[in-house]
């Protein structure tokens, strides 16, 4: 049950207790997180659950084929720590990670 800290583009923080095994858009929802659509339900079809990962945690999993071909849809600007937060899953060593909502979705 690890402890991820999302933050906001207003710099609003946000600490939410979830549960490994579900995706981090399912936490987020959960939890009440502001600024994640997630339009299709966690099916990697609209790009509304864009989130800025550590691209350095090495904890997020790697990118599949058809999420990269997504993140070209993003209304905010893709980074190197662009992810679709329903394509990650949660794992106890994401305990502390950051995770920044963009402004839009
Ligand atoms: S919820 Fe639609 S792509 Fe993630």
């Amino acid at each position: 049950m690890p402890k991820i800290i999302f933050i906001n583009a207003d710099g609003a923080t946000r600490e939410v207790v979830a549960s490994t095994g579900q995706s981090v858009m399912e936490a987020a929802l959960a939890a009440g997180v502001s600024g994640i659509v997630a339009e299709c339900n966690g099916a990697a079809a609209c790009a509304t659950c864009h989130c800025y990962f550590d691209s350095n945690a090495g904890c997020t999993g790697e990118i599949g084929e058809h999420e990269n071909e997504m993140l070209g849809f993003t209304a905010s600007e893709r980074t190197a720590d662009s992810r679709l937060s329903c394509q990650v899953r949660v794992v106890a060593e994401m305990e502390g990670m950051t995770i920044r909502v963009p402004s839009v979705q």
